[in-house]
């Protein structure tokens, strides 16, 4: 929280940056935010639909699976419940 009382983050109340792999690629994130979070600040795919259309997180509370992806090799793990952290590996099954 800001010192007005509001709830807007600052630069300065993020976490240190750290970097996970995301389908072999490095993705930049501040420790503590989600891996859905830098997932979509990154532009990384999510699963796809039946018929190829992009997925993306859509409750960010654990409940749709949309942004479901294996994270250091356990699959179909929510990563909008994920901190990241320094190493993580995902693996998504979205690219075709
Ligand atoms: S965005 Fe819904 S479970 Fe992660």
């Amino acid at each position: 929280m800001t010192t007005d009382g509001s709830w807007r983050r600052t630069a300065q109340e993020r976490g240190d940056a750290v970097t996970i792999a995301v389908d072999g690629e490095p993705v930049r994130a501040c420790r503590g935010e989600t891996v859905a979070a830098a997932m979509l600040a990154a532009g990384a795919a999510f699963e796809r639909d039946r018929i190829g259309a992009p997925r993306a997180p859509l409750c960010n509370m654990g409940t749709c699976f949309e942004c479901a992806a294996t994270v250091d090799g356990r699959p179909l793990t929510r990563t909008c419940l994920v901190p990241a952290r320094e190493g993580l590996i995902i693996e998504t099954p979205g690219r075709l």
